[in-house]
């Protein structure tokens, strides 16, 4: 990893602090394409984007972004090749193996998210266990989406909320949106006020369909492994031009 220059080492002075996004979510795309340009295969593109994803909550943490949400594998890509998919299962366990006890120490909170259950059985147990092992940290709120997909989350609320109706422990005309956000996968974790998508895609691909209403969106045409301080930084002096309205007028 590149080590950054020393003044992005801590929250730049052209950003306000007191406006800073509590929640950050990405969508981390372009990983093939930053490999492909390097003339190497995919699989080196994704591995690339771990450091760059490390970096980044690490980023967060130094400059006071408390919930960072990172969108690793969505319910569609189960439609790439064998190898991929295979690789980037052996690559999360990996990680999740190696990176654990850092999160510990530095006090991160982590959580997966997403329909685990169909994700490999040594993955789900590394997913598990880091949950769990961080479940009482009071640092950084950490979210990884993976085998997530926005349709599928809603979809599966909407069972258990009907379920709950079917057995007698709620009405219909109880259900309200606090309530549903109850059932989503993201449950207690605030809504991201700043979405980053990288590669240039003007698409959202269908991550967190209903938490990101009103989340101010940034696209950067860098691909993924790319991504450093200098680009977040270029997000967040965006984010804090942006005249965030939620349907009023002033
Ligand atoms: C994002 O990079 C990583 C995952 C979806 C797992 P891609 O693999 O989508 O890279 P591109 O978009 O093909 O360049
Ligand atoms: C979105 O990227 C999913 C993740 C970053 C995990 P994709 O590469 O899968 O999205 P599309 O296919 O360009 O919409
Ligand atoms: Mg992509």
């Amino acid at each position: 990893m590149s080590v950054e220059p020393i003044i992005l080492q801590q929250l730049p002075t052209d950003l306000s602090k007191d406006r800073l996004p509590q929640h950050v979510a990405v969508i981390m795309d372009g990983n093939g394409r930053w490999a492909k340009n390097q003339g190497k295969p995919r699989i080196i593109g994704h591995q690339k984007g771990v450091d760059v994803l490390k970096d980044l909550l690490r980023c967060c943490k130094d400059w006071g972004i408390p919930a960072l949400t990172a969108y690793a594998f969505s319910t569609e890509n189960w439609g790439r090749p064998h190898g991929e998919v295979q690789f980037l299962m052996t690559l999360f366990e990996r990680v999740l193996r190696r990176e654990l006890q850092e999160m510990k120490a530095e006090n991160v909170k982590i959580r997966f998210v997403g329909n685990l259950q169909d994700l490999p059985a040594s993955l789900r147990q590394e997913i598990d266990r880091s949950m769990e092992d961080t479940k009482n940290n009071q640092g950084i709120q950490f979210t990884v989406a993976t085998n997530y997909g926005g349709r599928h989350e809603i979809i599966q609320a909407c069972q258990a909320i009907a379920t709950k109706v079917e057995q007698g422990y709620l009405k219909s005309s109880e259900i309200n949106e606090g309530v549903f956000e109850q059932y989503l996968y993201t449950q207690g974790i605030p809504h991201p006020d700043l979405l980053i998508r990288t590669s240039g895609e003007m698409r959202i691909s269908n991550f967190l369909l209903w938490q990101i209403a009103y989340a101010e969106i940034y696209v950067t045409p860098a691909l993924w492994p790319d991504f450093n301080r200098e680009e977040f930084h270029q997000a967040l002096i965006t984010y804090q031009k942006r005249d965030r309205r939620f349907g009023k007028v002033k």
